[in-house]
């Protein structure tokens, strides 16, 4: 048979085969026995030097045609015999419950704090931030506390000992770690001319030895108003609101006088819920506040004749405490997760 005559059959016979192997091995078996070395074939192109030389090119392009037909058969059987290896033997049970996935939670601390935080955006007051790593002078002078003041002493402040400081405006380097927030309402007004509306959550340091009550790092926020005829009843009305929404409906708020270097009159802010009446308590302290010392409008270049404010910082730890009746404020930083995964 002329060798022309000999192809189409063979690669018939070829291509049934291919279709005919079960699985990948079948398939490889397959590909040996037609397109291998011994295959037939190439059998049938060692033939080819035989033929009369006019011949040749056109049985030549012939085989080669009929050969990328068998290579691309072939790879498209293993593509389906890949596939069917891959799938799973047993039929997928969709009635089967599913694996439940662990989700990470937030640590109660920022639930609290973005609650807060969420309170306060309600009512137009923006988060504003500031350096853990502060200078004497927005911690404590620019706040109208200087250096021999006695209001100093009650902050027990981590000093640190590199006093080398970049910040060019910085008038008194001595480094520190903030002792409170309220460093970042000088940083802001430094920036930014008035009106002012900001919350500042953030950690805070002193040298307080651990206790149920007490821990050298702690969270607080901070808030500024500042704008032209703000009264102390915004900010009673202001507390009232967020502390509502915090702790639940029946919270009622009192200020008592107090004192603060940075406001006058100052306030401490005690409040009161069934909550706290259930832990044997009238009222519990929550926060300081107080309208804007003039002395600190002064100090950051805000004309006092023309501007009003109040300002409040309060821990986070201790609402919540309160919310989660927490009695030990050391369990937020140990991070054992029995604890942590209660809330
Ligand atoms: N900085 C005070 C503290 O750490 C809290 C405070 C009191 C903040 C009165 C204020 C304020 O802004 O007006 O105890």
């Amino acid at each position: 048979m002329a060798l022309a005559d000999q192809i189409e059959p063979l690669k018939q016979a070829a291509l049934a085969d291919m279709a005919a192997a079960a699985d990948l091995a079948a398939l490889e078996q397959t590909k040996g026995k037609w397109v291998g070395p011994q295959g037939q074939f190439t059998g049938l192109m060692k033939q080819l030097g035989a033929l009369p030389r006019e011949e040749r090119p056109a049985a030549g392009k012939l085989i080669n045609a009929v050969k990328g037909e068998l290579e691309t058969a072939l790879a498209a059987r293993r593509a389906e015999l890949e596939l069917q290896a891959a799938l799973p033997k047993e039929p997928t049970d969709f009635t089967l419950p599913g694996r439940r996935r662990t989700l990470g939670k937030l640590h109660p601390l920022t639930q609290v704090t973005d609650d807060i935080v969420r309170s306060f955006r309600k009512i137009g007051f923006v988060v504003a931030d500031g350096p853990e790593i502060e200078d004497d002078y927005h911690c404590f002078d620019a706040l109208n506390t200087p250096a021999d003041h006695p209001a100093r002493d009650t902050h027990d402040t981590f000093y640190l000992q590199d006093q080398s400081h970049s910040e060019p405006e910085t008038r008194n380097s001595q480094l520190l770690l903030r002792t409170h927030t309220s460093s970042v309402q000088i940083r802001v007004m430094e920036k930014q001319p008035p009106p002012v509306r900001i919350i500042v959550p953030g950690r805070v340091y002193r040298r307080d030895n651990a206790d149920a009550t007490h821990n050298p790092t702690f969270h607080q926020i901070e808030g500024l108003y500042v704008d032209k005829g703000v009264t102390a009843g915004d900010l009673k009305g202001t507390v009232e609101f967020v502390f509502r929404e915090l702790m639940g409906a029946d919270v009622k708020i009192r200020f008592r006088p107090h004192y603060f270097s940075y406001t006058e009159p100052s306030f401490e802010i005690d409040f009161t819920s069934a909550l706290v009446k259930k832990l044997g308590k009238d009222w519990l302290e929550i926060a300081g506040c107080g309208m804007v010392h003039p002395a600190v409008f002064e100090t950051v270049g805000y004309d006092p004749e023309v501007w009003t404010g109040w300002a409040f910082g309060f821990g986070i730890e201790r609402i919540a405490m309160l919310r989660y009746g927490i009695n030990d404020i050391r369990l937020f930083y140990e991070n054992d997760l029995r604890f942590l995964r209660q809330f």
